[in-house]
């Protein structure tokens, strides 16, 4: 009998690539998304992709009679919770709104998870709750001491982590994996699904391939003035197909009796590239210039972090292997596709 995953967020940019994961692994996906930053044509992309058109639900899971509702329609097995506000500068614009979304959402679902008889529940977490690490613990293990966050974003990962924690700890029937992600991007090789930032973008890799198109004048390459080797900041990049493979492997290990009730995984590559690496990695693999230039560095910004992620390697079975110009290109081919699709 194939197993059913909810995935909150499944129309948003890792939670689609984690639904064509999961349906080419055997699983049925029933997506709970409210569309506030991505869009339900995302829905067709995915279908294009593994020939199966996975159940959509549109639904603010804030509000936890729908979400009861929802629930009870579906034989639910285990639960992929992405949704959530991502944007760190929105975050301190919009602190209450953060709050009220990423954890309200949280702690419904959690709440009626033994009403359903849901086992397993995987929490999108970030690498944002370690700050910046000492240099000694570079690359970060997932026992490194977390640091104060440095946006009310990075704020409700860090709650969150200890929502699920305190649940477990007092007995609740159910199991979890935290999975703290590095900076995920690309996109799907077909280029029918990837990133689409509302708006002008935050994130690098969207900003790169939009001024590479033409859309945006130029980069601004947040400060060249770091304690690192070419003096721009240092982040673990991480493909969004590997990344998306890793909630697989942690869903298929949750949903199994003998394992710990409570996990914590570094899903990132290992390494550290920084931010000029990433523009001439671009400039090299698709073979197009960027016009760039150096600025004053972006408040809030941590200087490097990188993860050690052994433990995923090892207990989960997974490793992230993409070369990083092969993950720059399939940015770059969504991007190209975005234009042949009239959509920016
Ligand atoms: C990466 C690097 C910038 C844009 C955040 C969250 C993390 C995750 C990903 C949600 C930085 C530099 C960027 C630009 C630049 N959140 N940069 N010019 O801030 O590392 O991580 O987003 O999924 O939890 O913390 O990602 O892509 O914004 O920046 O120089 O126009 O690129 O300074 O060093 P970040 P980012």
């Amino acid at each position: 009998m194939k197993q059913t995953i909810l995935v909150t967020g499944g129309t948003g940019f890792i939670g689609s690539h984690t639904t064509v994961e999961l349906i080419q692994a055997g699983y049925n996906v029933v997506i709970a998304d409210n569309l506030s930053n991505s869009k339900r044509e995302v829905i067709g992309g995915i279908k294009k992709i593994t020939g199966i058109e996975p159940a959509f639900e549109f639904i603010d899971l804030c509000n936890k009679e729908a979400t009861r509702e929802m629930l009870q329609r579906y034989r639910i097995d285990g639960i992929i919770h992405f949704a959530a506000s991502k944007a760190v500068g929105e975050s301190v614009e919009k602190p209450l709104m953060y709050y009220r979304n990423n954890i309200t959402s949280l702690v419904n679902l959690l709440e009626l998870m033994p009403e359903h008889n849901i086992k397993g529940v995987i929490f999108s977490s970030s690498c944002t709750v370690y700050g910046q690490p000492r240099p000694e613990n570079l690359p970060v293990t997932e026992d490194a001491p977390h640091q104060k966050a440095t946006s009310p974003y990075g704020n409700t990962k860090e709650i969150n982590e200890q929502i699920i924690q305190d649940y477990i700890h007092s007995g609740a029937p159910i199991k979890s994996i935290v999975l703290r992600y590095f900076n995920p991007i690309g996109a799907h090789p077909s280029a029918l699904i990837g990133e689409l930032p509302n708006g002008k973008p935050n994130n690098l890799i969207p900003y790169v391939t939009q001024t590479a198109m033409g859309i945006l004048e130029q980069l601004t390459i947040f400060g060249n003035d770091y304690d690192t080797p070419d003096g721009t900041c240092i982040r673990d990049y991480i493909y969004v197909v590997d990344l998306a493979k890793a909630h697989v492997a942690a869903m298929t290990r949750v949903l199994k009796k003998d394992t710990a009730a409570l996990e914590y995984f570094n899903i990132g590559t290992g390494r550290g590239n920084s931010t000029r690496e990433i523009v001439e990695t671009f400039e090299k693999a698709t073979g197009v210039k960027l016009n760039y230039t150096y600025g004053p560095r972006r408040a809030g910004d941590i200087e490097k972090i990188w993860g050690d992620c052994t433990k995923a390697n090892t207990i989960l079975g997974w490793k992230a292997d993409t070369p990083l110009e092969d993950v720059l290109v399939s940015a770059w081919k969504w991007q190209l596709k975005l234009r042949e699709d009239g959509v920016m």
